[in-house]
């Protein structure tokens, strides 16, 4: 039963940055050793190389495998030239027992608005068609699909969520792992979960809510997500029965 964590949007280099929130972050991953930790994207403020070294120094304390998108404060001032060499490529795909991971950039330089977009769509399709019989196919990505709840007015939602969704829901895609409002949140949708991380390691949330990061288990039958607050907040647990909706084709 792999054990993935759900990190996003760090921000390195921020005002809003805490270090003794990483701190902790660390600790919390190296004692509880996860089979995987997803980055979901910001990584950095601003996308600038001095930003990008520190981000790297932090995450290589990170004692896990891991998995890292870029977001759009990442794309800034031509960060993604940063990520590419520190991180690597910006769409790959990673396989765990029972799970496979396909990760797609959906930042655009300098704008704050997302599209994975249609020249994307046969790479992607190509991805998913690629995993493993039987196994949970997790799509990640920085930009929200659906709207998020609790995070003022909506804007920066992927420009092809539509498009984006039901090329999801096609292929069969069980759960998807998103970053950028800073708000923590889980949608079901046609049969897929749809988890967005808040912000780990900064104090820049909305209204009351507190820094966070996801906790999923990742079981054929079950999945279970917990939202883990730094703040005296206990977890929220949902438990999701993937593959309910899977013989939902739509042409
Ligand atoms: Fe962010
Ligand atoms: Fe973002």
């Amino acid at each position: 039963m792999p054990r993935v964590y759900h990190v996003s949007d760090i921000h390195v280099g921020s005002s809003h940055f805490v270090p003794e929130l990483f701190e902790r972050l660390i600790q919390e991953i190296n004692a509880e050793r996860p089979d995987l930790v997803v980055l979901a994207g910001d990584l950095t403020d601003k996308g600038l190389g001095y930003q990008y070294a520190e981000a790297k120094a932090w995450i290589d304390r990170i004692e896990a495998p891991i998995l890292v998108t870029p977001g759009n404060h990442d794309s800034r001032n031509v960060g993604y030239v940063h990520f590419e060499e520190l991180f690597g490529p910006r769409y790959r795909t990673l396989r765990l027992p029972g799970v496979y991971f396909v990760a797609a950039d959906s930042s655009e330089p300098d704008l704050d608005e997302g599209r994975i977009g249609r020249t994307i769509y046969p790479w992607l399709e190509e991805a998913l068609a690629h995993a493993d019989e039987g196994a949970l196919k997790v799509f990640v990505t920085h930009h929200h699909l659906l709207p998020v709840p609790g995070a003022g007015r909506e804007r920066n939602i992927l420009q092809d969520a539509g498009d984006l969704l039901k090329l999801l829901v096609n292929h069969g895609v069980d759960l998807v792992l998103t970053g950028h409002k800073h708000v923590p949140w889980v949608w079901r949708f046609e049969g897929m979960l749809i988890v967005n991380a808040g912000t780990a390691t900064t104090n820049r949330v909305r209204g009351k809510g507190l820094p966070s990061y996801a906790v999923l288990e990742l079981e054929p039958a079950r999945i279970t997500v917990r939202q883990r607050y730094y703040g005296e907040r206990p977890e929220d647990v949902f438990v999701h029965v993937p593959r309910l909706a899977r013989e939902v084709m739509h042409p």
